[in-house]
């Protein structure tokens, strides 16, 4: 008799792309080794369909640790009784506070992680250095190694069933890159507000109902420009949520939102990031970075929103890209 085939549902939040890009080729892994696989945006994820499934993928961007969309719906996942899943990422320079969060949350609500990798991304930020350090990525090498990953989570998720609890992967460490990370983040991660100051929106050019794609893809449901007197951000009028994002002032066609301090991206002009500069060296003398621009040749004195200045800063990625 045919054996059943393991059915494999991969949830994923992505804002520039990298993510999406990952999760799409695990998947593809993930046929090759006989899955049936469910590729999904997690906004688009319910904890009911969780229940057809034999192994979840899950994955986002790196901020910080996950996203806060992400970590909401994990903290509030129903008790997973055993079910395997598998955790993966993009990020920048900062990646390593995530995994050895994202694991024991995933563990507390009863998932067996079997597995979990991370990749390089390019990071577009409004007020980051463009060309950033790690822009060409992932590369092809990148792909081809989450196509591996999803090949051998599929494998490894039938031999752990059948006995073989080897294969699961080992906690990940909690060794020195995570507390070197979690001090240089320390002072974000206590920060109640939004490190680049607020954004708001200007009614004037604001083109809603015509336009509403700030509102389709606030990872927070901030905004609800329905409703009287519209909706806009964490404030109601305004955006200061800690997590960084910036997302709906990066993706609004008409520049209709703006940071509420307009100096606030002319201050990193010329801001080296020493500190990621010295992980990325050590990362690349370790050989778990390859680097397509040189040091010298980072955008310091042009950060994004200078590098590119068109709107939308940033397209929202189409889930068939
Ligand atoms: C708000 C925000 C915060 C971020 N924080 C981090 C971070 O703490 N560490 C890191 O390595 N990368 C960080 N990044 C970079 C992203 O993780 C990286 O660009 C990722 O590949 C983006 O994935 P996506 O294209 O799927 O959105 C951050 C990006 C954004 C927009
Ligand atoms: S994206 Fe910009 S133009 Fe579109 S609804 Fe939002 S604020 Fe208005
Ligand atoms: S910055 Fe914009 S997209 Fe991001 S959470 Fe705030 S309102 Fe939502």
């Amino acid at each position: 008799m045919a054996e059943n085939k393991l059915k494999v549902l991969i949830i994923y939040y992505t804002q520039s792309g990298n993510t999406q890009q990952i999760a799409k080729r695990i998947a593809a892994g993930a046929a090759s080794a006989g899955a049936e696989v469910t590729v999904t945006r997690l906004k688009r994820a319910s904890y009911e369909m969780l229940a057809d499934y034999d192994l979840i993928g899950l994955g986002s961007p790196v901020w910080k640790a996950d996203t806060p969309n992400l970590h909401a719906f994990i903290d509030k996942l129903p008790d997973q009784n055993g079910k395997h899943c598998f955790a993966f990422n993009t990020h920048g320079t900062l990646p390593h506070l995530y995994f050895p969060i994202v694991i024991p949350n995933l563990k507390n609500h009863g998932f067996l992680p079997i597995g979990y990798k991370g990749w390089y991304g390019d990071v577009n930020m409004p007020g980051m250095p463009k060309p950033y350090y790690t822009m060409g990525h992932p590369d092809r090498q990148d792909l081809a190694e989450a196509e591996a990953f999803g090949a051998e989570m599929v494998e490894n998720s039938r031999r752990i069933a059948a006995g073989e609890r080897e294969l699961i992967y080992p906690d990940p460490e909690m060794n020195d890159k995570v507390f070197e990370q979690a001090m240089i983040c320390s002072n974000m991660l206590l920060c109640p507000t939004n490190p680049q100051g607020a954004f708001l929106r200007d009614p004037e050019k604001c083109r809603y109902p015509k336009c509403h794609v700030c509102m389709d893809n606030c990872m927070m449901d901030y905004i609800d420009l329905s409703k009287t007197p519209p909706v806009f951000g964490n404030r109601g009028d305004r955006c200061d949520d800690c997590h960084e994002c910036a997302y709906c002032f990066m993706i609004c066609p008409f520049g209709a939102i703006y940071p509420e301090d307009p100096e606030q991206f002319e201050r990193d002009k010329g801001h080296r990031h020493l500190n990621f500069e010295v992980m990325l060296d050590r990362d690349e003398a370790e050989g778990t970075f390859r680097r397509y621009i040189p040091a010298d040749q980072v955008g310091f004195d042009t950060p994004y929103v200078f590098w590119h200045p068109q709107r939308p800063y940033l397209k929202v990625p189409k889930e068939d890209d």
